[in-house]
C-alpha cells in the first residue's frame, strides 16, 4: 500500500510503544492517517511519536493500562469529540509470558485475558459509534499463530489469543451491515522485545530454524498486512485470519 491512501483517517494503535504496534503506527500515519497512538509505556511512545513526526506524519500520545475500560472510554470519546471519529483500530497491545499451566495463578490469567480480550473488546466498543455513523471502519485484532496451532506453553495466552479469534468473526458478522472490517493478525515469530525477553537472541535462533522461510520476521513486515487490511483495496475482506509466519503452519508436528 502506497501513497497517503488513508488521508482524513483515524486510527488508534494499542501497544504502541515498541515491537509492531510502533511499526503499525508508523506505517498507518505514512498512509495519512492521524494516528493515536496507545501505551502503557510512556517513554517508548515518546520515541514512537517521534519517528512519526520524523517522518513529517501526524500522531498523538494516549498513555494508559489497555486493561482500564474507563480509561479507553475517556481516551477514546475525547478523541472522537476533538477528531470527529475513530475509523481505525488496531488491537495490538499484548503480554506473553511463558509458563506451564501450574505456573499459572489467577491474577496472571486475570492480567492476560485482561489486556488482550477485555483491551481489544473495549477499545473496538468504544469506536464502533462512530465508525456505524460514518458508515467505515476497520478493525484489525493482533492474535497469534499459536491461537490456531497451540504450543506446549503460555495456555493463558493461547487463550486470550483464540477469544480474539472468536471475536473477530462475530465482530465480523456483527458489523458487516454497517461497511465495518474486522480481521486478525495471528503472527510466526517476530523480532520484538516480548520474544527475547522470553526466549533470548539464541532462543530465538532456534526457533528461526524451525521456519520453511528460515527466519522469524521483523516487525515491519507485518505492518504491510495491517496496512493492505486498513486500506481501501481489502474492502472484501472481513472475518479472516491472516497469518504471516514463514510457512511454519505448513510445517505442522
Ligand atoms: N513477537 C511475536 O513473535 C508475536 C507473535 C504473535 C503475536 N504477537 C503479538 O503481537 C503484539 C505485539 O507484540 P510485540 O511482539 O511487538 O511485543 P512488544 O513487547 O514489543 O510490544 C507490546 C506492546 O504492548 C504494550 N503493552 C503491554 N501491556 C500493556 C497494557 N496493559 N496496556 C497498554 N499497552 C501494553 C507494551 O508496553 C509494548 O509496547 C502482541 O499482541 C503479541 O502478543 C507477537
Amino acid at each position: 500500500m502506497t501513497g497517503k491512501s488513508l488521508d482524513g483517517r483515524i486510527a488508534v494503535v494499542t501497544g504502541a510503544a515498541s515491537g509492531m504496534g510502533r511499526t503499525h503506527a508508523k506505517r498507518l500515519a505514512r498512509m495519512g492517517a492521524f494516528v493515536i497512538a496507545q501505551d502503557i509505556a510512556a517513554a517508548g511512545l515518546a520515541e514512537t511519536l517521534a519517528e512519526i513526526a520524523g517522518n513529517g506524519d501526524r500522531a498523538e500520545a494516549a498513555v494508559f493500562d489497555i486493561s482500564d475500560v474507563a480509561a479507553i472510554e475517556a481516551t477514546m470519546s475525547d478523541a472522537i469529540a476533538r477528531h470527529g471519529g475513530i475509523d481505525i483500530v488496531v488491537n495490538n497491545a499484548g503480554i506473553g509470558v511463558d509458563r506451564t499451566i501450574e505456573d499459572i495463578d489467577e491474577a496472571m490469567f486475570n492480567r492476560m485475558i485482561g489486556i488482550h480480550v477485555k483491551g481489544s473488546f473495549f477499545c473496538a466498543r468504544a469506536a464502533i459509534p462512530s465508525m456505524k455513523a460514518r458508515r467505515w471502519g476497520r478493525i484489525i485484532n493482533v492474535s497469534s499463530r499459536w491461537a490456531q496451532a497451540g504450543h506446549h506453553l503460555a495456555s493463558d495466552y493461547i487463550a486470550a489469543k483464540g477469544a480474539i479469534l472468536g471475536l473477530t468473526k462475530a465482530w465480523a458478522k456483527e458489523l458487516a451491515p454497517h461497511n465495518i472490517t474486522v480481521n486478525a493478525l495471528a503472527p510466526g515469530g517476530v523480532w520484538s522485545r516480548m520474544v527475547l525477553e522470553n526466549l533470548g537472541e539464541e532462543g530465538v535462533r532456534a526457533e528461526e530454524r524451525q521456519v520453511p522461510l528460515g527466519r522469524w520476521a521483523q516487525p515491519e513486515e507485518l505492518s504491510e498486512t495491517v496496512a493492505f487490511l486498513a486500506s481501501e483495496e481489502a474492502a472484501f475482506i472481513t472475518g479472516q485470519v491472516i497469518s504471516p509466519n514463514g510457512g511454519k503452519t505448513i510445517v505442522g508436528f
